[in-house]
């Protein structure tokens, strides 16, 4: 059954656990988020990324997600809009089928240059008004997702271009975080604490110096009903970074967000968890063990079948660990 993220946050909310929120582009990924959610009764969220949309044609997402609600009709849906860089993104999105979109003003519409927070406020709250006309959710961002180690934002996708960002940008600031959700109305406050997109998000196993969950803690003190979202949030395990490297992959050794940091995010208020990189992961070192392992096949079923497994076990654990299981 469809809901919207507000429907199913204000649940989570109400019993204390985490959603994630993990990314589709393909009939395989939309296929094991399911089967996952249906292994252990879980609602779901699944978004949609601008890039998702150009790759599988809005038309082909809409229906897939018609498709998926009508095999799992137990399973709680909400099909969200992940970084709605301007009102036209949200709004087609609502209009094939989403119910929920990410209003991402904490960058400008290029979804590279770091915004004022007039710009934040006013497109976020705009869109937000005209969503909540036709019962849409949705998500804000304040605060630019990006490497407190580097002080570049989105570390994955290359060096600075931007320059550098200050600790208060890659921070979100409480007193701002109270101000935007009054201003805006928005349904869920993406915050940025140290984590960033991709694969690469540390060097090392982070600690409180370059993964401010503190800042999490303060804002769910000054803001306790408003449900909070953390971006980059794949653990990037070393056990798939080992099965890439050990099937001819060339992944240089990187750490992501614990689950327990996630854990501890999750006491304090945080409610949809975004996983990407993580499945990306799963999927592709199926593909390359069934590669090497088998070099003579040429079924792509027999590649996407084992992967599918892999992202479904992920999900699975994932909806465990976060007190999703069960909640359905
Ligand atoms: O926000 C980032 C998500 O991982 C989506 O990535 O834009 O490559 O689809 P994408
Ligand atoms: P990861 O790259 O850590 O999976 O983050 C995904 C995300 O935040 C999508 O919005
Ligand atoms: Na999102
Ligand atoms: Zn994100």
């Amino acid at each position: 059954v469809r809901i919207t993220l507000r429907q199913l946050l204000d649940h989570a909310g109400e019993h204390g656990y985490g959603v994630p929120a993990f990314n589709i582009n393909n009939m395989e990924q939309g296929l094991a988020i399911m089967e996952a959610a249906r292994a252990c009764d879980a609602p779901v969220i699944i978004q949609a990324s601008r890039g998702a949309r150009a790759y599988a044609n809005d038309i082909m997402l809409a229906r897939m997600i018609d498709a998926l609600a009508e095999i799992y009709p137990e399973i709680p849906l909400c099909m969200h809009q992940d970084h709605g860089n301007d009102e036209a993104t949200c709004l087609t999105a609502i209009r094939h089928g989403f119910t929920s979109v990410m209003m991402d003003g904490s960058l400008m519409a290029d979804a590279k240059t770091p915004a004022s927070y007039d710009y934040n406020v006013d497109i976020t709250a705009r869109v937000a008004e005209m969503a909540h006309w036709v019962g849409a959710s949705v998500e804000g961002e304040l605060g630019v997702l990006g490497s407190l180690e580097t002080g570049e934002a989105e570390a994955e996708d290359g060096h600075g271009a931007q320059g550098k960002l200050d600790h208060d940008q890659l921070v979100t600031d409480p007193d701002q975080a109270v101000d935007f959700v009054a201003r805006t109305k928005v349904d869920a406050l993406a915050i940025a604490c140290g984590t960033s997109h991709g694969a690469y998000k540390f060097t090392r196993k982070p600690t409180g110096d370059i993964l401010a969950m503190n800042v999490i803690e303060e804002i769910h003190a000054r803001l306790p009903n408003v449900h909070l979202v953390m971006h980059g949030s794949s653990s990037v395990p070393q056990e798939l970074q080992d099965i890439i490297n050990a099937h001819g992959g060339a992944m240089p050794q990187t750490f992501g967000m614990p689950v327990e940091e996630i854990e501890r995010g999750i006491r304090h208020g945080v409610r949809k968890v975004n996983i990407d990189t993580d499945c990306r992961m799963a999927m592709t070192g199926q593909f390359r063990r069934i590669a090497r392992e088998n070099p003579a096949e040429f079924d792509p079923r027999k590649f996407l079948k084992p992967a599918m497994d892999a992202m479904r076990a992920l999900c699975i654990d994932r909806f465990a660990r976060f007190g999703a299981a069960g909640q359905a």
